[in-house]
């Protein structure tokens, strides 16, 4: 069948990159796709916001199968557009309706979702401009750090940890009145700070039965040592040497199974993927954010270490027949680190030639900001540029393995975080 993936990072090329190893796919499209996408598939000069497009695509190319990486089309209702087009009904579909996809898309909607069903989170309250009073208030009682997030998507930067009350303050000003965030911040949600250490754990479902699939660990800060500006995410680790089998357990029993009973109860039919924050606190889960998609660069770690036909569970998902499928995953350990271009994630410069990448064995590489010039060669065309995905029978092997690639490919500007994964190594010595 032929099959679409609208976004164009290191996600959807890991995406395309185990698609096209499947024996059910016959042409792959990304839209828009990167220069990786490109050697993998066919790009598509789309934008996943313009829905008309990729709905007019959809039935030029004869695709049967969508999946949507990104969570602002998801977030912006993709799904109900698609599914209310007669000539689109026979479509497949990975990924959650504008309402599943609250789940993201309102933070002040996910805490009320959590508190509802009764899965673990820190506490929290919501204000709104016309409560900023009781808010201001709020905040004077609050055991500091508080945590201030603004309700809608952010690109990540809508979470504002204060360590002091002033700090708080001025946060929670610069949310509802200033609207640093314009309309995400129509609400701000105040938490209770949950220290522990963090991980995310993924779920395919296709409303009803689940997929657990590999966890992963995220290094979101720019610099090493977890120090500086928040990222995208500067690397990722799977399988997470410190989330054992009984904090796994855990998991689907506190978290994953009332989620999706919660979903049902709601009359949300959710089919795609669940990708859930989590604080591991002395051993016990809790959530800190749901996202309505894979992560990236977590997806680098998760797809490789999935042994079974991504098309066939894909399909099981949409068909609602998860429990057929078989759900094999590797024992391996894939790391992946994150190239960026120098001043990310402030301003930077595009358009630079990436040498080298040719040369770089032992890894898989896969492109996230990158585009070709008329002459085919590859450049850079983003913040994150690529992401290098080492596998092997230890964590210390595939670390060097990603690391090693990490050195090799050289572009003006290159930074990279030397440091990823070897928290975990410690941790497990
Ligand atoms: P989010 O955008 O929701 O992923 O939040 C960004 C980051 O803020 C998370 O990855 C955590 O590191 C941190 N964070 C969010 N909520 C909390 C919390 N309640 N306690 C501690 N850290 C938090
Ligand atoms: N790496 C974090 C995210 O995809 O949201």
């Amino acid at each position: 069948m032929n099959i679409l993936i609208l976004g164009s990072g290191g996600r959807e090329h890991a995406f395309a990159w185990k698609i096209s190893q499947s024996p059910h796919c016959d042409e792959l499209y990304v839209a828009p796709g990167n220069a990786g996408t490109a050697q993998v598939a066919t790009n598509l000069p789309i934008s996943f916001n313009d829905f008309e497009a990729v709905a007019k695509a959809i039935v030029d190319l004869k695709i049967k199968l969508v999946i949507v990486g990104p969570e602002e089309p998801l977030v912006n209702g993709i799904v109900d557009f698609l599914k209310a087009r007669p000539e689109l009904s026979r479509v497949k579909i990975v990924g959650p309706d504008r309402l599943g996809a609250q789940l993201e898309g309102s933070k002040d909607f996910s805490k009320n979702f959590m508190f509802k069903y009764g899965i673990p989170t820190a506490a929290s309250r919501t204000f709104t401009p016309d409560t900023l009073e009781d808010g201001l208030a709020h905040l004077t009682s609050h055991a500091l750090p508080i945590v201030l997030k603004a309700d809608g998507l952010a690109a990540g930067k809508g979470v504002i940890i204060a360590e002091t009350l002033n700090a708080a303050k001025t946060a929670m000003n610069e949310i509802l009145v200033e609207e640093k965030f314009g309309a995400a911040g129509n609400k701000v949600v105040v938490e209770q700070f949950l220290r522990g250490i963090e991980l995310s754990v993924f779920v395919l479902t296709d409303g009803i039965n689940y997929k657990i699939l590999p966890e992963a660990k995220d290094y979101k800060r720019i610099g090493e040592k977890d120090t500086g500006l928040n990222t995208g995410g500067m690397g990722a680790v799977s399988p997470v040497v410190f989330a054992d089998e009984n904090f796994l357990r855990k998991v689907e029993q506190k978290i994953v199974k009332p989620t999706l009973a919660g979903l049902q109860a709601e009359g949300i039919h959710y089919v795609g993927f669940i990708f859930i924050g989590l604080m591991n606190v002395k051993s016990e889960p809790y959530v800190i954010e749901y996202n309505a998609r894979m992560g990236d660069p977590e997806t680098e770690v998760v797809l490789p270490r999935i042994q079974s036909d991504l098309v066939t569970l894909l399909l099981a998902a949409a068909d609602q027949k998860l429990t057929e499928s078989d759900f094999v995953i590797s024992s391996q350990t894939a790391v992946t680190t994150v190239i960026v271009s120098g001043g990310y994630p402030n301003a930077y410069e595009k358009g630079k030639k990436i040498a080298d990448i040719e040369k770089i064995d032992e890894v898989v590489v896969f492109h996230a900001g990158t585009t070709t010039n008329d002459k085919g060669e590859i450049l850079t065309n983003g913040g994150r540029v690529l992401a290098l995905t080492g596998i092997a029978n230890s964590l210390e092997g595939a670390v060097n393995k990603s690391q090693k690639a990490a050195a090799a490919v050289q572009f003006e500007g290159k930074y990279y975080r030397k440091d990823i994964g070897l928290d975990l190594i410690r941790y497990k010595d």
